[in-house]
Order: C-alpha cells, then structure tokens, then sequence
C-alpha cells in the first residue's frame, strides 16, 4: 500500500465526503456545471501559451494531479491519446473520479490512474509525450512540488514537453488578507490537515528549473494570479566542476555566466525579460484576442 508522505495531502482523501461535495470543495467555488468549461479553458491557456507542447494524436498523456477527472476528460476528447494516466497523491480522490466517470457515463478505455506517495512515480523513464498539471501543485509543500517536477522531467520522451499552471504571488493582490495568510501559515507550521497554498514567482521556477533541474530554456509566465511554465528534456551544458566549492570561489558569477555558454541575448538579462520574448508575444495575442483565463 502506498502512504502518502506529508500531512498536506491527507486533505485530498475525501474519505466519507460525497461526490457532490468534493466536486464543489476542491474547484474553488465554480459551479459545477461551469467544470468542463474550466477544464477545457486550462487546455486552451496552455496550448495559446506553449504551442509547441500540443501533443499529437496517438501519444501518450500524463496529468499530475488529476482530482475527479475533468481535465482529463477534456484532454482525452481533444488530444485522441493511445493513453492518458491521471497521477495524485490521493487514492480517495482516484477513487471519486471514477465515481464520476460512472455517474457522467465517461467512456474510460484510454484511461488509467496512478496513485504515488507524493515522492516516487512508479512508471518508467521516457515513456509520455504530454505531461501538464494545473490547479493541483500549487498544494504540496515546495519540495514535493519540485520533486515532482524533476519526475516529470525523467518521465516524460526527449521530444515531449510538460506544460504546468499553478499560482503566483500577484494571486495575493485580489485574494489574500492578514487574517487568510495567518490561518494559512498557522496551518502549515501546526501541521495540520487543511487546504494548503503555495505560492511562486517566475524567477524562482526559473531558476529551479534551470539550475535545479537543469532544464535548458524553460518558458515561465506569469498572468492574472497564475503561474504557466513549460520544460523538455534538453539539458543545459553544463561544464565539469561547475558548482564545485573551489569553482565558486575562484569565479566572478560573470565568468560563470560565460563559462555556462548561454546564448548572448541571455547574457545579464533577468530571466523574466529572456523568456518574455517569445511567449511574452503569445500572452499579448492573447489578451487581444479577449481570452479569459480559467477561475483558479
Ligand atoms: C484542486 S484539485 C485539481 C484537480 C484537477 N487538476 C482540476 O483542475 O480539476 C488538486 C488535486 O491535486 C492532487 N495533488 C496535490 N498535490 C499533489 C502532488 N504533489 N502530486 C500529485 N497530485 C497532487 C490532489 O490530490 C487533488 O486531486
């Protein structure tokens, strides 16, 4: 039996819990009858964003933290996979999304869930063509977020990508009041089962998924409270003994830099400005084109 590995994730068994109320509880307030609408408007943000991710029909699809299945459904209808697998640390959860495929009379040939400890994926290297996860990271603590992240990076083919939402720190300017973020921090230190939040600004999964991960040009954006970043497999050069004691201490972060090889109009630039360039256009086109983003 798999045992989930922190307290954060107890929340998410929904033991005793009707369908009915998970659904409500765990979309943050959007009716339910607005959920496929809010599923299909997460894929829609990913792929205007990231189009070079859009998997092609026939591959293979992981989502990291699939809750009751309806970004699942959405993707399996609008990709045509030979395979989708919904991923969560919480086998309640597993549980009711099948409840839900059952009662909505969802056909689940292609689907399949798998359930984990929140540390190791039990499923072989290199072996999707599509990963994303939305609205679910944002509620393990940091370090399973990352460590999640570099398993996806194992798990997904050297020509997929992984395409992932979850939420800022500009989500503060519309949500967050001292009252919300002393409950919150108060639940987290207490340990204490609950809904927890997490929050991350660009350059920080920049530089996790560069330097941590070793991910070579990741696009990170940050839009309307949310977080969408997009990673493959190609790994940054980087040159022996980098990162060693003596290295740093002999180098200027300069020479670092140029020892790294990063192209010249990444050189001395925040992260942020680098990786506006192309996707930054992307989000322009967007909000001219009017697109709403999903309720988070
Ligand atoms: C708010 S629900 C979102 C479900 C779905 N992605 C959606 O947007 O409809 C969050 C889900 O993420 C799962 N989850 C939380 N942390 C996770 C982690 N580290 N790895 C995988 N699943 C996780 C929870 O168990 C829950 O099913």
């Amino acid at each position: 039996m798999v045992v989930p590995s922190h307290v954060a994730f107890q929340t998410w068994e929904a033991r005793g819990e009707s369908l009915d109320s998970v659904e409500k509880r765990i979309h943050d307030g959007v009716p339910l009858a607005h959920l496929h609408r809010r599923a299909n408007e997460y894929l829609d943000t990913l792929e205007i964003l990231f189009p070079e991710s859009k998997p092609k029909p026939g591959g293979q699809i992981l989502e990291i933290g699939s809750g009751v299945g309806y970004v699942m459904e959405a993707a399996a209808r609008r990709y045509a996979p030979r395979r989708i697998v919904g991923l969560d640390v919480a086998s309640g959860m597993i549980e009711k999304a099948r409840e839900r495929f059952a009662r909505d009379g969802v056909d689940t040939g292609i689907m399949e869930f798998v359930h984990y400890d929140g540390v190791d994926v039990p499923l072989p290297s290199d072996s999707f063509d599509y990963i994303y996860s939305v609205a679910s990271l944002q509620h393990a603590p940091r370090p399973f977020c990352f460590r999640v992240l570099s398993e996806a990076l194992r798990l997904v083919k050297s020509s997929g990508a992984v395409s992932i939402h979850l939420l800022a720190y500009s989500h503060f300017e519309n949500y967050m009041t001292p009252d919300q973020f002393a409950l919150e921090i108060d639940q987290q230190v207490r340990g204490r089962a609950g809904h927890w939040h997490h929050y991350y600004s660009v350059q920080e999964i920049d530089k996790v998924l560069r330097y941590g991960l070793g991910v070579e040009q990741p696009h990170v954006l940050e839009q309307a409270g949310s977080l969408f970043f997009s990673f493959g497999k190609t790994r940054r050069n980087v040159p022996a003994g980098f990162g060693t004691h003596t290295q740093q201490q002999t180098k200027t972060p300069q020479a670092l830099r140029k020892a790294l090889s990063l192209p010249k109009r990444e050189r001395n630039l925040p992260a942020e400005t680098s990786n506006w360039t192309k996707a930054g256009r992307r989000v322009q086109q967007l909000w001219t084109r009017g697109l709403r983003l999903p309720q988070i």
